[in-house]
């Protein structure tokens, strides 16, 4: 079970401190999903305590929200949920801009709420900045839907310091969403001490670096259809091989200091790091959620970020950050 949760101003339930990124569950780009393991999957979630439920409109274009929605309908589990979605992308033929404006912002909402069968969103969160409209009418637009109480905290995902400093001189700021792993650590100069200093709530995506942290991932593993790793850099020969190494020398270092798993060791890496961290646990069926409960009741000392960043160090000659899941400006 989960035994650590964080207070969010405006949410009445306390939120757990792993959360289920429902992305894979969307289908598209994941080599698809199947429906039923996924509604599983979000059941037995909510059942071991995890309330922190992330989706977005663009998950499978609706798909992910449709199936969270069906999930959560059944056996009262939506009032259990802190369910987070978010806005400001949309997609033609299959093709994802960014559009943060007010206008389709408000047509966002509605289908957010059909789609995830509710009558308010926990988290809102635009999904990625756009440079076309500015961050205040943006801001504006979200601070709307509060007043209204179709959403009770407002978020935000993959924005800088500069861009939440424009959003919190007009609209409270409640959850940043960047991505985060051992892998992938682009927030620690300035973002993420800008997050602990304003007690904002992080919600670390990629916590397991789409598998490469969950201790299951192989030279030998392939990827069917249109799954992303197809194409993520890390997952390219001879990249490829040093991830790999850098992943078994930090699973020995968990099972020899700890007797945890890679992947526990890995979330637990993500919530040490300050009071409002959560990670965000992409998983596909209910058995990939297994090792929850060993993420809680240890944790990291200095010695072992140490230990981390000389495995880095020793393995990964070519690191590349997750730029490459950035759609498009404009
Ligand atoms: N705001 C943003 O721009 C943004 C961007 C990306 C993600 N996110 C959010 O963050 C969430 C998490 O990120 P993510 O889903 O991209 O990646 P992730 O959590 O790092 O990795 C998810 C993948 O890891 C594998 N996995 C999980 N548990 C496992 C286990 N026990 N054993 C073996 N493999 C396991 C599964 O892949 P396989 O089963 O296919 O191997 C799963 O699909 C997303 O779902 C989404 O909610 C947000």
């Amino acid at each position: 079970m989960i035994t650590e949760t964080i207070s969010c101003d405006g949410i009445p339930t306390p939120i757990s401190r792993i959360g289920l990124g429902t992305w894979a569950i969307g289908g598209a780009m994941w080599g698809g999903a199947d429906v039923v393991e996924s509604i599983k999957t979000i059941q037995h979630a909510v059942d071991v305590g995890i309330n922190l439920i992330d989706t977005a409109p663009v998950y499978g274009f609706g798909h992910s929200e449709e199936t969270v929605g069906k999930a959560l309908a059944d056996g009262g589990r939506r009032d259990k949920t802190v369910l987070a979605t978010k806005v400001a992308l949309e997609w033609v033929d299959g093709q994802v801009r960014r559009n943060s404006s007010p206008k389709r912002i408000r047509q966002e909402i509605e289908d957010s709420l059909r789609r995830l069968r509710t009558d308010r969103i926990d988290i809102y969160q635009v999904h990625w900045p756009d440079t076309s409209v500015r961050i205040e009418e943006t801001a504006e637009a979200l601070l709307g839907l509060l007043h209204e109480g179709k959403v009770l905290a407002l978020g935000v995902s993959n924005f800088s310091t500069q861009q939440m400093d424009a959003w919190r001189r007009v609209a409270p700021l409640h959850t940043t969403q960047p991505p985060y792993n051992i892998f992938e650590r682009e927030i620690e100069p300035d973002i993420l001490p800008y997050a602990l200093k304003h007690k904002l709530i992080v919600l670390s995506y990629g916590a397991i670096c789409r598998g490469l942290l969950s201790g299951k991932m192989s030279h030998g593993r392939k990827f069917e259809g249109d799954d992303l790793r197809l194409k993520d850099p890390k997952f390219q020969k001879p990249r490829f091989s040093q991830y790999l190494s850098a992943a078994d020398l930090l699973a020995e270092h968990a099972q020899a200091n700890y007797g945890k798993s890679l992947l526990a060791f890995a979330v637990r890496w993500i919530l040490d790091r300050g009071e409002t961290m959560t990670a965000l646990w992409g998983a596909r069926n209910a058995a990939q959620l297994d090792q929850v409960a060993d993420a809680f009741g240890w944790k990291l000392s200095p010695e072992d970020y140490a230990a981390v960043d000389d495995i880095l160090r020793k393995t990964i000659q070519d690191p590349v950050g997750p730029e490459f899941m950035a759609p498009p400006v404009g």
